[in-house]
């Protein structure tokens, strides 16, 4: 019989790129959208969309007793980190509230399908305040989260423990760090950037906006965060926490400069202070020892090839 997956929040960035992942590796895929669509055509085969906004465990029971998924994947949740700042219980209600919802659904599936396997997607936010000494972040760093959206993920991540302690549920936790791809929303570093590039090709004297381009991340690119997903939810430990990132810090700077590099203008940059966070985490990189070492994943994209397929992505929408 074919495995099966289930993907909370499934037409998000992330959600499409996974869903097509697992469709491509011969898994039978199912997802949840808060909105309606009973399909979703991706480059390797159509998946069902059921819609759920997981806010009732009945419902989700129900409908994991439906679908009978090997592996859930949960994705749905609030994923911007300024918004996070406005809308705090909003925040704190789709990433903590609604994992509860699922937890305990969970829990009661598992006693009939014991081979179930649940993934929770936390976030590098997770460890907020890090100090010099600590770079590169392990997953045993201590948690110090700054912003409502690290606070709302590490609260995830000790539920996860928690589940799995109280009920041995099957659930491991992953802290991807920043991702970037073709199709991502507005509202995160690269895109929001290459938008403003390519739409300022057309424009005399172009000018555009940015926030704080002195602090530092670690991307990967999507295509590997989804294939450390499934590397994870298959091969990894019950009840641990995994880091999914390079390794190499990137300063938003650069980020800039590579897209920059794309256009055939000279484009003025504006730092535009409404695009600035009440707090910035300066310079912040993971260490991916643990899944490196004990499961079989290491990035293959570079920055600049995902960034130039983001750009020349755009370019032809
Ligand atoms: N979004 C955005 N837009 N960020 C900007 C801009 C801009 O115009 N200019 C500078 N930045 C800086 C931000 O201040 C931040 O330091 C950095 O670019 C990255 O911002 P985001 O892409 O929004 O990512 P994030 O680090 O806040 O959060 C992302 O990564 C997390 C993992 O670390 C999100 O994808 C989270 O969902 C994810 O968990």
């Amino acid at each position: 019989m074919k495995v099966r997956a289930l993907i909370t929040g499934v037409k998000g960035f992330v959600g499409k790129y996974l869903a097509d992942h697992l469709l491509s590796q011969g898994i039978e895929v199912w997802g949840t959208s808060r909105k309606e669509s009973p399909f979703l055509c991706l480059s390797n085969g159509n998946i069902s969309v059921i819609k759920n906004d997981l806010n009732n465990t009945e419902e989700i029971f129900n409908l994991l007793q439906l679908i009978e998924p090997d592996y859930i994947f949960h994705l749905a949740g609030q994923s911007n980190v300024k918004q996070s700042w406005i809308d705090k219980e909003g925040t704190f209600y789709a990433n903590v509230n609604k994992t509860i919802f699922l937890l305990d659904a969970c829990v009661a599936y598992q006693k009939e399908n014991p081979q179930m396997r649940l993934l929770t997607v936390g976030s590098s936010e997770e460890y907020g305040k890090v100090l010099k000494n600590e770079l590169p972040i392990q997953e045993t760093t201590q948690l110090r989260p700054v912003s409502p959206y690290g606070a709302s993920k590490a609260a995830v991540s000790m539920l996860v423990k928690q589940y799995n302690t109280a009920h041995n549920l099957n659930v491991i936790h992953a802290r991807p760090f920043n991702h970037i791809g073709p199709g991502q929303s507005d509202g995160f570093v690269a895109i929001d950037f290459a938008k403003q590039v390519v739409r300022l090709e057309e424009i005399q004297n172009p000018t555009m906006y940015v926030g704080d381009l002195s602090s530092k991340r670690d991307f990967t690119d999507v295509r590997d965060i989804v294939r450390a997903y499934f590397e994870i939810i298959q091969f990894g430990e019950i009840g641990q926490i995994y880091n999914i990132c390079s390794g190499t810090p990137v300063a938003i700077q650069e980020i800039l400069n590579y897209l920059l590099s794309f256009s055939s203008k000279k484009i003025n940059v504006v730092v535009d202070e409404s695009k600035m966070r009440p707090i910035e985490i300066k310079e912040y990189y993971g260490s991916s020892k643990k899944i490196r070492t004990t499961l079989k994943w290491k990035p293959l994209y570079t920055i600049e090839k995902s960034l130039s397929d983001i750009y020349f992505h755009l370019q032809e929408a």
